[in-house]
Formats: C-alpha cells, sequence, structure tokens
C-alpha cells in the first residue's frame, strides 16, 4: 500500500514538473516568437504598432459589423509580411457598442444589451455577473472582435457623475470583484477585457484634464483599491489610463501609476492603451511611462514619437520593450490564433442571461403592506412616458444601440398577462412622437456651456441627440380628471419614473421635476382614495433622490437601467415570477447635500474645473454615512424580499487572528416564498493608530434559491489584508493589533449577528511604493479632528 501511495506521489510530481516544463516552453517559444517579431520590424512599423490610425476604421472582412477597430487591414499596425494581423475592438460595459441598425437593413447583426453595471453590482451575485461576461464574451467572439473596452470600476464617489451607469459601486471591494468575474468570464473566450479608466476618474466636468487630489491613503483604500483586486483575481489583458491628471500628473504619463504600482506590484502583464484621443498629451511622455497603445492615434502624436526618436530624447528600445505587450495582446487574440466567427451567436440565449441578470439586480425599496406582488390586480394605469419607452442603458460610448429591442414597462406587463389602458397607451405614445417630432432642445441641455459644447443654435435639438431626446426632455403632465378616469378602469396604478445620463456631463442626479411630482402625488391621492394601490418603478443610472416622495407610494422598485429585457423583468416582479434578491451597491442619501463630496465636487470652477479636492478622504459612501451618523434614504446593502430571512449559528475558526480566519453563518428562509438573499460581512477595526470608518465591507455572498423552510451555509474567508489600512507615513498595509468585530449584515444598518476576534501584534501586511502624493496641502475629513 505505502509503495503504492509512493509511486503514485511520483508520478503526480513528475507530471507536475512536466507540466511546468511545458508551461516554460511554451512561454519561453512565445517569448521568442515576440522578439522576433520586434526585432524584424522596421522603426515604421514599431511607431505604427505604438499609435493607432485614429477612430472608425472599417474592418475589411465584416464591414457590416465594424464600428472602433484598432486597425485594419491595411493600416500601419497590420504588418501582412510578418503575419500581424488586426485587432479589432469595441466599447462596452452593457453590450456591444456599434452603429445602430441603417434604415431598411435587412442583413444587419444585431447584439444583446445586457443590463448595465451599477444594475449587475446590485446582484452581489459574482457567478451571475460571471455568466453575462461569459455570454457577452462570447457574442464579441462570434461578432470578430478581439478586446472590448470593458468593465469600467471607477468608485461612485458622487453621484452626479454622468457615468455612473457604467461603473459598479461606492465600496471597492465589490466594485473590485465582480470586475474580476466580469473580466474571467469575458476571457473564458479568447477576448481581451479592458479595465478603465485608471484611475480617479470619478467625474465628467472638465473630465479630460481636471486634477484630481487625493491622498495616498484614500488612492490605495478606495480608489486603487478595486483595480487591484480585479487585476490580482482576473488577469485583464488590458488597462485603459484616463484622461484625467491625478496629483499633478496625467496618470497616462506617469510611470509611478504604471510601472511602480501596477506592474511591479499587481504584477500586471497585460496593455496599457489611452483613453481615446488625448491628443493634448505628450504622446513622448505616455510612452515612456510604458504606455503600450496610444488611441486612438492622431497626425500629431505620431510627429511628437517620430521627432523625439531622430532628437533622441526617446529611444528605440523603449518602444522594444513596450511593444512586447502588444505582441503577446496580438497573438493571443482570436484575429491570430485562428478563430473563425460564425458572425452568429446565440443571441435568444444572451437575451435569456441579461433577462436572468435583470431580475437579480433590480432592488425592492419599498413595499408596504405587502403590496407587491399583486395578488388580485388585473388591470394597471400605467403612468409616466418612461413606461413606454425603456432606458435599457445610459449614452455615450457606454450606451447601447445595436440591439434588436428593448421590452418597455407597458409592453412587459402586458405580456406578463396584465390588462393595460388602451387610451393612456395611446396617450403616451402619442406625447412620444410628438416629442421626437418637435425634436425640442431638451430642457437640461438648454443653457450656454450645453448649448456651445452640443452646437445648438436654435430651439432644436441636433441629430446626435436621437437617444437622449425622449430620456430627457419634459414629462406629460396627466390633469387630475384623467387621472380619476383612469383610475376606474383600473386595479392599480404603476408609475414609470426614468433618466438617462452620460459621458461628458455630471448628468447623473437629475432631481424630480414639479410635473413629476405632481404625477406621483396625484394618482397616489386619488387611487388610495379609492382604496387602490400605487407602486413606482425607477429607470434610472444610478443613485437618485427619493427623500421627497417616497412616502406617497405604497412600493417603490429600482429597475436601474436594466438592459433590453427590463419591462419584462419588471412585470415579472409586480406579478410575483420573480422575487426581488437586489441590495443597493450605494447609499440613496436623504438630500445631495449630505453626500460627503458634495461641497467639493466636481472641483472649480464648476465647469471647467482645475483641481479636484477629494477632501472626504477615506469617508465615501456608507463609510462616510456610518461613521458620522448621517441618516439615509436606503442605506448601503439595502433591499427587500418577498420572503424573509432568519441568520443563524455565527462562527469564526478562532477568537484569535494569525494569518486567516474562516467564518460561516446559516441563513434559514422563514418565509413562504422562494427567494435569494445577499449577506454581508462587515468588519469593525480597533481605533487604535489611525482613524478607521465605523465599519467596511469585507465579504459577501448570496445564497442560491432558497425555498421555504431551507437553509444554507455561507462561509467567508479574511485575510490579513481585510484587517489592514494604508499607513501612508511608512507606505504599508498594516492591520492595527486590538479587538475586531465581524459584523453579519442583511444591510450596513441591518446587521443581525456579531462576533469578536483578537489581533494580538501589530502585521505590515505589505509594504509599497511611496507615489502618488499629492500635489497640494489638503485638509482631509476626519473623524478626530471633527470630534475636537
Ligand atoms: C471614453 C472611453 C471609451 C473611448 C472609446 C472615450 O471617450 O472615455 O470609455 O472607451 O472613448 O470610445
Amino acid at each position: 500500500m505505502k509503495k503504492l501511495f509512493t509511486a503514485g506521489l511520483f508520478f503526480i510530481m513528475v507530471s507536475i514538473l512536466m507540466q511546468a516544463c511545458s508551461v516554460n516552453q511554451q512561454t519561453q517559444s512565445e517569448n521568442d516568437k515576440i522578439d522576433n517579431l520586434i526585432s524584424s520590424m522596421t522603426l515604421e512599423e514599431k511607431i505604427g504598432m505604438t499609435i493607432g490610425d485614429g477612430r472608425y476604421l472599417i474592418n475589411s472582412q465584416n464591414e457590416k459589423i465594424a464600428d472602433v477597430f484598432i486597425a485594419n487591414r491595411n493600416s500601419k499596425m497590420v504588418i501582412p509580411r510578418l503575419n500581424i494581423k488586426t485587432t479589432a475592438l469595441t466599447d462596452g460595459p452593457s453590450g456591444i457598442n456599434k452603429g445602430p441598425a441603417p434604415e431598411g437593413a435587412t442583413d444587419y447583426t444585431y447584439t444583446t444589451a445586457f443590463p448595465t453595471s451599477t444594475c449587475l453590482a446590485a446582484s452581489w451575485n459574482t457567478a451571475l455577473v460571471e455568466n453575462v461576461g461569459k455570454a457577452f464574451g462570447n457574442e464579441l467572439l462570434e461578432y470578430d472582435y478581439d478586446l472590448v473596452l470593458m468593465p469600467a470600476l471607477n468608485l461612485h464617489r458622487n453621484p452626479k457623475c454622468g457615468r455612473s451607469f457604467e461603473y459598479y459601486s461606492e465600496d471597492p471591494l465589490l466594485s473590485g470583484k465582480l470586475a474580476s468575474s466580469m473580466v474571467n468570464g469575458l476571457q473564458l473566450n479568447g477576448i481581451g477585457a479592458t479595465l478603465k479608466h485608471f484611475v480617479a476618474n470619478n467625474q465628467e466636468s472638465n473630465r479630460r484634464k481636471y486634477n484630481a487630489v487625493v491622498s495616498q491613503r484614500a488612492l490605495r483604500e478606495i480608489y486603487l483599491r478595486g483595480f487591484e483586486i480585479a487585476v490580482k483575481e482576473s488577469h485583464p489583458k488590458a488597462i485603459m489610463t484616463s484622461y484625467n491628471r491625478l496629483n499633478g500628473f496625467y496618470n497616462a504619463e506617469n510611470p509611478d501609476l504604471l510601472q511602480d504600482i501596477v506592474r511591479k506590484e499587481w504584477g500586471f502583464n497585460g496593455l496599457f492603451i489611452t483613453d481615446f484621443d488625448m491628443n493634448y498629451g505628450d504622446a513622448v511622455a505616455q510612452v515612456r511611462a510604458g504606455n503600450n497603445l496610444i488611441m486612438s492615434g492622431s497626425e500629431n502624436e505620431l510627429k511628437q514619437i517620430t521627432d523625439a526618436l531622430k532628437n533622441k530624447t526617446l529611444d528605440e528600445s523603449t518602444l522594444d520593450k513596450n511593444l512586447v505587450y502588444n505582441m503577446k495582446l496580438k497573438l493571443g487574440s482570436p484575429s491570430m490564433t485562428g478563430f473563425t466567427p460564425s458572425l452568429k451567436p446565440d443571441l435568444e440565449a444572451h437575451a435569456k442571461i441579461a433577462r436572468e441578470a435583470a431580475g437579480e439586480g433590480m432592488v425592492l425599496l419599498k413595499n408596504e403592506n405587502n403590496t407587491l406582488p399583486f395578488k388580485e390586480e388585473k388591470t394597471v394605469a400605467v403612468f409616466g412616458k418612461i413606461a413606454y419607452y425603456l432606458i435599457a442603458a445610459g449614452t455615450g460610448s457606454g450606451g447601447i444601440r445595436s440591439n434588436k429591442y428593448e421590452t418597455s414597462v407597458n409592453e412587459g406587463l402586458k405580456s406578463v398577462g396584465f390588462n393595460v389602458l388602451k387610451e393612456m397607451e395611446k396617450s403616451y405614445t402619442d406625447f412620444i412622437e410628438k416629442t421626437k417630432k418637435e425634436n425640442l432642445v431638451p430642457p437640461y441641455f438648454d443653457n450656454p456651456k450645453m448649448r456651445k459644447d452640443n452646437g445648438i443654435t436654435d430651439d432644436q435639438a441636433p441629430p446626435h441627440f436621437k437617444k437622449r431626446l425622449v430620456a430627457f426632455s419634459k414629462e406629460q403632465a396627466v390633469p387630475k380628471v384623467d387621472i380619476k378616469k383612469y383610475e376606474s378602469k383600473s386595479d392599480v396604478a404603476v408609475i414609470t419614473l426614468g433618466r438617462s445620463g452620460g459621458e461628458n456631463y455630471e448628468n447623473g442626479y437629475l432631481p424630480i421635476t414639479q410635473i413629476e411630482l405632481n404625477l406621483v402625488r396625484d394618482v397616489c391621492k386619488i387611487f388610495h382614495a379609492a382604496r387602490k394601490k400605487v407602486v413606482v418603478v425607477l429607470n434610472v443610472g444610478g443613485v437618485w433622490e427619493t427623500a421627497s416622495w417616497r412616502d406617497y407610494p405604497d412600493a417603490i422598485l429600482l429597475a436601474w437601467q436594466p438592459g433590453q429585457e427590463g419591462g419584462t423583468v419588471v412585470a415579472d416582479i409586480l406579478k410575483g415570477v420573480i422575487n426581488p434578491s437586489g441590495k443597493l451597491p450605494d447609499s440613496f442619501p436623504l438630500k445631495y447635500e449630505d453626500v460627503p463630496s458634495s461641497s467639493t465636487f466636481p472641483g472649480m470652477p464648476v465647469d471647467e474645473p482645475v483641481n479636484s479636492f477629494y477632501e472626504e478622504g477615506i469617508y465615501v459612501g456608507y463609510r462616510y454615512y456610518d461613521s458620522f451618523d448621517v441618516p439615509t434614504a436606503y442605506e448601503f446593502g439595502y433591499g427587500l424580499s418577498y420572503t424573509t430571512f432568519d441568520y443563524s449559528d455565527l462562527k469564526l475558526s478562532s477568537t484569535s487572528f494569525s494569518s486567516k480566519m474562516q467564518v460561516t453563518i446559516t441563513v434559514k428562509n422563514t418565509g413562504d416564498v422562494a427567494g435569494k438573499e445577499v449577506v454581508q460581512l462587515y468588519l469593525a477595526a480597533p481605533q487604535s493608530e489611525i482613524e478607521k470608518p465605523v465599519q467596511e465591507l469585507k465579504g459577501f455572498a448570496k445564497t442560491k434559491l432558497l425555498n421555504p423552510g431551507e437553509s444554507q451555509q455561507l462561509s467567508f474567508e479574511l485575510d490579513k489584508h481585510s484587517l489592514a489600512s494604508f499607513w501612508s507615513g511608512i507606505s504599508a498595509w498594516v492591520a492595527d493589533k486590538g479587538d475586531y468585530e465581524v459584523r453579519i449584515g442583511a444591510s450596513s444598518k441591518d446587521i443581525r449577528l456579531k462576533e469578536s476576534f483578537n489581533l494580538s501584534n501589530n502585521i505590515v501586511v505589505e509594504k509599497v511604493h511611496n507615489v502618488l502624493y499629492p500635489n497640494f496641502m489638503m485638509k482631509e475629513l476626519s473623524r478626530i479632528t471633527k470630534a475636537l
């Protein structure tokens, strides 16, 4: 027996060794191939490989599906004699972003509009997000792409940011874990994923040039942390450097950031690519910093690099060093590994995944007297233009235009068997048509700056407003007599309110308008007088103001911008086919002034900020609200279900921490219907050497679908890093000795179980480079000085 065991062990060791050798050989031969390729290139070709050829190049193979390509067959970035082929890329994050189907097109290749990132984040389900990534990756592969410019994981520092819908959360752990899952799913297909926009790119005002002034601690703990998790846990093939400056330097030109932190500390082995059209930047500095690909590339950048090489202020060897990563990406890309795309991905299967994901991301904010799911209600009075015009995603490069359909809430309700009122349908669809026909500049854009930016000279909206027009235009006012008439013909009212948002503007938190407020108030009054219920559905990209109106309706469902299946999913939730299980990835403040960055965002002057001081430091989102006792409308991690869950049996693997700690709990469905529960682990660290937020998210898990009475054990692991804070003085992550409290919660405020452990000595978890210090003195928010 012993002999047999020894032989088995020997065999296993030999095969591990052989595998390691073959991986090494493979890497060695890949390295040799890359070296040979680079040394066979002319200087001109090397420059061509470093700088894109401009933006909208058509891939000659598949003109129909082309939109954004790094290079086409005839460009400088394709070298036929060396068999170096095109690299095709597109934007995300909610789906392939290519031009819409031209009028009358019969052979157009449609794509899937998946839920936006905020909606996915609210699922708190890493497996589900990975599955979305897998489906999206397959679609990219079958449509002949190599690289996708997503996931985007800038932190939700301030709800006004126009691109919030593209990003995940106010918490770096949740952002980093979900971005990792997305990358893992995408890259399973051989597609490259790109983390963006790196880093501290948390606003749209003067987005290309503003300088984010951020303390080293806030950078490490908040803004870099999500990227760090994603790089380490999913090995993305690319990272896009952001436009902005950070502590004085453009990120795209900063070797401390790209080399010291990302390559050396995090072990990143992929491609750095600039955000597009940074023409104002210093292309030579970007190359010197190790940015591998300058996009989308311009004559000016080409000249800068060519001149610098001529003048010997840039050495060819720098290009050679950088090109290793470009070649690595190219050699591993589907275009070069001989993959033949079908141009026929299974869009029905992907639609199902989009639907499932939206179903887990929607958050039930209010459900008084179990208004939902509907019981006897059959006929629904459907209010709000957005009920007839779903906002599947925001606009700009993160928008989606090539999906075949977007199911509105009204259509969704009908499709699952509810009756709607034909006359309401007509009134709202006429109103939408009228809005389109009138084509007036939407109120939000009707001010001198926006007019100038968008080339608006009269009252007419420009053609590029097509996707924004209805979403940003005025709501239809509904007279009380009409509401009364609709009430008399229906059993219940559903009001849908919506907001779009997107690149270039801080349009992420536009307040409720008087027309909308009147609508909510009047519908609620009239329906309540007839003992009928009212539900509000929110079709918004991120955090929104709710405190001024949330008392009126009986229930509120936060649908986010949920992708093409949105309306059907809303209807399934209202009907009870889906039990909502989403929880908030952001805190919803009572009022904007409560947001910790409200007084400094987006910097001064407001329209064109030069510096943006992150004075709130580490106190972003719940870290602030919880630590400074500021009440919120809905707290981080909050979300209701149609069932109830009991939490029990919290167990720690030890009462003292050495290097790891296992935490287990049991969740039981104690209600009447099946449901999933998101469980959050917060850690309260000792307030010793440096101050800390009162608690921080250090783990999360979602149960499977638990039937009534069914239980599931969930486990979490805390490592040294989970305990550590960043000490800027010694540039190290340190876990302070003392007592730690593990808090298991259904939200950041609804803590159900607590248990403590002790760390007997300080641990220096990791020593890092002392880089990225602020170029200004800045007074950061502090619990200690605030209390004095
Ligand atoms: C955006 C990026 C996008 C790129 C290419 C830029 O303006 O900031 O997110 O990937 O354009 O469309």
